[in-house]
């Protein structure tokens, strides 16, 4: 059948049916396009074009055909190219010439903008509940391992001796940027582009401030041809997914090396590991590993969404059908990998005595040994000298610095004293670490304390604009 009546006289081919439908992927779609349509009919009937009978019997009928889909008793078919087409058919062959005015003062271009839209908040809401029950994860760990002590790495060589909690903590901060960049990119988004139709608007009298209220954005976009133009927001979001995947695949390294044989900082769980078909002693770090190698999608598609964009004049392309997969996939891939992740990071153990033994080896306190001259009188640059010819003596002898007895200590400084040993201990390295944002107890103990209140602020905000709650609202004006 031929959709597009009247002006077309054949067929359209079945390759070119089956090369630019997007049912297969845009039916995801469904809820947003028969709210964006309850909302669009309520426009219409309030600019006269429908009576208000007509709007309700348009409600009704397409409410029915949601609980037909989430029932599984609707087919789409490619014949109708998009899930827009698809419903408005469906809905047209159930209550008739009806139907077919629904399409008024409306194009498929604000129609998409509107569903993606509407589709985008909230997955964004979705993905930055996850977030927090991250941060939530996080700071539980960093409560118990307050006093785990382990070396830092730069360069990934032993640095200085910091805890478990400082650690793990560092990534809650990367992942409340992740959180507030998408709350960004929701407010940017959140203008209503109904109404703008093909590009131009529409010579009927749509109060586009009524349907923007009743889908709950701010308002409606200023400018009709942006309105169906834009694909910003989706840009945006698979960005800020991507850093999210970054910071993802980084932690994922670390639990990958951290639980290897030569490391064996932590045990992941059976639930979370895989075996090997032929080394029976395997246990591997399948999740992170997926994970880690799952950031390649996300960024390759917001490469993929940026070249598609780049050179399509105003206003809507085809070319931009091709957002969708890019998009949803990023959407999908970020929520199952920070789900997996959190169970992973739940059940995972924390090797106590295994951190603390790999603070003996390459000289973590070093620092510390040419701090404690300075407080003596020494000018740092000295004792970063001195300090680094008895690190060379160490080497040499095989021994670690606690290990130096206090007369060779002498003869590299009169100043040494006995509390050296003292002074250099990794449990007074990380407690002289107190200032904000440190390594120590109380200052790690801060930082969770001020996470888990955020967390907490965050918890109590309603989202009121989700689409079920719009839904319900729609169906009882
Ligand atoms: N399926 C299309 C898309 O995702 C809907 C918009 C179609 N508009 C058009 N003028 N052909 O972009």
């Amino acid at each position: 059948m031929q959709y597009f009546s009247g002006r077309f006289k054949d067929k359209a081919s079945d390759l070119m049916l089956d090369f630019h439908s997007s049912i297969m992927f845009d039916q995801r779609l469904y809820k947003y396009d028969i709210v964006g349509s309850m909302a669009h009919a309520m426009g219409i009937s309030n600019a006269g074009i429908i009576s208000d009978k007509e709007c309700t019997e348009i409600k009704n009928a397409l409410s029915e055909i949601l609980n037909d889909i989430e029932n599984g008793e609707i087919e789409f078919s490619i014949t109708y190219e998009d899930i827009h087409m698809n419903i408005e058919h469906i809905l047209t062959q159930r209550i008739g010439e009806l139907g077919k005015k629904l399409h008024t003062a409306r194009s498929r271009n604000d129609q998409v903008a509107l569903d993606i839209k509407l589709y985008a908040r909230d997955k964004i809401v979705d993905i930055k509940n996850l977030l927090l029950q991250m941060m939530k994860t996080i700071n539980t760990i960093a409560d118990g391992t307050l006093d785990y002590y382990m070396p830092s790495f730069t360069h990934l060589q032993k640095a200085q001796p910091i805890t478990f909690a400082h650690y793990v903590s560092a990534y809650s901060q990367m992942f409340k940027r992740d959180y507030l960049r998408l709350e960004n990119a929701y407010d940017l988004l959140n203008y209503c582009p109904l109404g703008a139709a093909a590009l131009a608007g529409s010579t009927y009298k749509i109060d586009r401030y009524y349907t923007s209220s009743l889908l709950e954005f701010d308002s409606p976009t200023e400018n009709t041809i942006d309105s169906v133009s834009d694909r910003d927001h989706i840009i945006e979001i698979i960005s800020a997914l991507s850093i999210v995947m970054m910071h993802l695949s980084r932690f994922s390294e670390e639990i990958i090396l951290f639980s290897s044989t030569d490391f064996g900082y932590i045990e992941l769980s059976d639930e979370f590991s895989t075996g090997s078909s032929i080394m029976p002693q395997k246990k591997n770090p399948d999740a992170a590993e997926l994970v880690r190698g799952k950031s390649g999608r996300v960024f390759g598609s917001l490469m993929s969404i940026l070249t598609t964009m780049k050179g399509t004049p105003l206003a809507y392309n085809k070319d931009m059908q091709e957002d969708k997969e890019a998009f949803f996939d990023s959407i999908e891939t970020v929520e199952a990998s920070l789900t997996v992740f959190i169970g992973m990071l739940e059940t995972m153990q924390i090797k106590k005595d295994t951190l603390l033994k790999s603070c003996g080896n390459g000289f973590i306190n070093s620092t510390d040994l040419a701090d404690y001259l300075v407080a003596k009188g020494i000018p740092f640059r000295d004792a970063y000298k001195i300090v680094g010819s008895i690190v060379y003596y160490a080497i040499e002898e095989n021994v670690t610095l606690e290990d130096i007895d206090i007369e060779t200590y002498k003869s590299y400084s009169n100043l040494f004293d006995k509390d050296i040993y003292k002074a250099i201990s990794i449990e007074t390295c990380v407690k002289n670490r107190s200032l904000f944002g440190g390594p120590s107890k109380e200052s790690v103990e801060g930082s969770i304390k001020n996470l888990n209140h955020f967390i907490k602020t965050e918890n109590t905000k309603t989202y009121k604009s989700d689409v079920n709650s719009i839904l319900n609202k729609l169906l009882k004006s």
